[in-house]
């Protein structure tokens, strides 16, 4: 794990290799039959979700091997708590799925954190499935809290919206 390097995305990364760790890392959840975006979608959409934010991804021997996409709080925007303008926020997040449990997934969400609290948010949020139960006891082990419910249109499950308050606001 120490010999796995976080770095931003990179116009020569591969969209079409990164939607298929997507479509490999949330095939549990497809199995559960829920239907994230990132269970299904097109390289294309892969595309226009980084354009909405900024992405980081995990690369083990030149192999990018994780991801995560933050978005700053005037680019999160939907929710009566992702609407605020101290929110920031996350998602499109994946682990190789050989690699998961080893700590990596926590090491981008802490690197994300640190973004966050760089551009100034006073809030890190992100939303997750309901029956999700798995991911949503992860995140509160992370320090994420409850905040609201919410619908989107494109999944066939109802979210929930937490959220972690970060610990300090950058340096004038
Ligand atoms: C969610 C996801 C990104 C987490 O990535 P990960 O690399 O497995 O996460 P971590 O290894 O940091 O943590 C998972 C658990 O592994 C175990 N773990 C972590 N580090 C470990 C280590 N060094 N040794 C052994 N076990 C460890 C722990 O049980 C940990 O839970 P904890 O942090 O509460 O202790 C990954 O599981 C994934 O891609 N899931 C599918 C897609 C998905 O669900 N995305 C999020 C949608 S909201």
């Amino acid at each position: 794990m120490d010999d796995i390097s976080i770095r931003p995305w990179l116009e020569t990364d591969s969209a079409v290799e990164l939607t298929e760790l997507l479509h490999r890392a949330y095939a549990r959840l497809a199995a559960m039959n829920l239907r994230f975006w990132a269970t299904h979608q097109s390289a294309e959409v892969t595309e226009q979700r980084i354009a909405s934010g900024e992405c980081f991804v995990a690369v083990a021997d030149g192999a990018i091997c994780g991801t995560i996409l933050f978005r700053n709080a005037s680019r999160t925007s939907g929710s009566p708590w992702y609407d605020r303008p101290d929110v920031a926020s996350f998602g499109q997040f994946a682990v190789e799925p050989g690699l998961q449990s080893h700590g990596l997934g926590r090491r981008l969400v802490a690197h994300v954190e640190a973004r966050a609290a760089a551009s100034g948010a006073r809030e890190l949020a992100l939303d997750t499935a309901e029956p999700a139960t798995h991911l949503i006891e992860w995140y509160t082990r992370l320090g994420y809290r409850f905040i609201e419910h919410a619908q989107w249109q494109h999944t066939n499950y109802r979210s929930i919206v937490l959220s972690k308050t970060l610990g300090s606001r950058p340096a004038e």
